[in-house]
């Protein structure tokens, strides 16, 4: 098979419906040759169904990224597709209702901490569960919002994207020895199930649509698909702890 990610063996989160981020990186990296295993959460036999849009078969393995047992078995797991992993996707974010929607004030640290552990924690705990397949040139690559600065709405997952942002360079110092790399895509706003989760996500889309230099889609998921694919391909071999913004260069804006 030819293509970017020729021989690559891929693990991909995140998939739930076919809006999905993660399924559009599943999708264009078998499309450039790579071998995609899936993991999906909760509600398996939605994921089993999107999953079969693919254009080649994938086996999905369950994780819930809070659950240790879950994480402890992640590598055998793994093992039972492919020998090792070159990439991992963590394309995971979940947030109480509580923690979105102008509640930033309000929330409890209870609904703070299950988006902290979910959309922040969980990169770390991804990756160290991954760690046993992978070896030097592998790469990890998770999905951000611009946590540089404070939106309307998006609250407490505007802070743990920030720890995220920090858990991904922090990933990139201990995991550089190793020759692993850990890097992020920042994505504009996308209606995906988690953006239609947010009250009031339609002030990003508006203000996306109306002032991205150039322009945005809220419906094309393949510029952060493609982005991620880049990062664990081989043409990124000296970049780690990096964030690379898909965003129409809505970020490089004054306000
Ligand atoms: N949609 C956007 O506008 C946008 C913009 C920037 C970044 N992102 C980020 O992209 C990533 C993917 O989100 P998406 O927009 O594709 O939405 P999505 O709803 O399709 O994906 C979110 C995924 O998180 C999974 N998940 C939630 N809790 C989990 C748990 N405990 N264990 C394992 N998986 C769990 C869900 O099953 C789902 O597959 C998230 O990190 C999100 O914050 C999204």
């Amino acid at each position: 098979m030819s293509g970017l990610l020729a021989g690559k063996r891929l693990l991909v989160t995140g998939v739930i419906t076919d809006a999905s981020i993660a399924f559009s990186v599943a999708k264009i990296a078998q499309e450039n040759g790579a071998q995609v295993v899936l993991t999906g959460y909760g509600r398996l036999s939605l994921v089993e169904r999107i999953a079969r849009r693919l254009p080649q078969p994938a086996p999905i393995i369950e994780l819930d990224v809070t659950s240790p047992e879950h994480l402890a078995g992640l590598a055998d797991r793994v093992r039972e597709h492919v020998d090792g992993l070159d990439g991992v996707v963590h394309s995971i974010g979940f947030a109480p209702q509580s923690c979105l929607g102008g509640g930033f004030l309000d929330a409890s640290w209870e609904d703070v901490a299950t988006a902290l552990h979910v959309s922040t924690y969980s990169y770390k705990s991804l990756a160290m569960a991954a760690l046993p397949l992978m070896s030097p040139g592998g790469a990890v690559v998770g999905l951000t919002f611009d946590a540089t600065k404070a939106w309307p709405v998006y609250d407490w997952m505007g802070v743990a994207k920030a720890g995220l942002e920090s858990a991904s360079r922090y990933l990139a110092l201990h995991l550089g020895k190793q020759g692993i790399r850990s890097n992020l895509v920042a994505a504009g706003p996308l209606r995906t199930m988690a953006a239609k989760s947010i009250p009031g996500f339609e002030q990003f889309e508006q203000a996306w649509t109306e002032r991205a230099p150039l322009g945005w889609s809220l419906t094309n998921q393949e510029p952060a698909a493609r982005a991620c694919l880049a990062l664990m391909s081989d043409w990124f071999p000296a970049t780690t702890g990096e964030i690379v913004h898909v965003d129409g260069g809505y970020h490089a804006l004054g306000s």
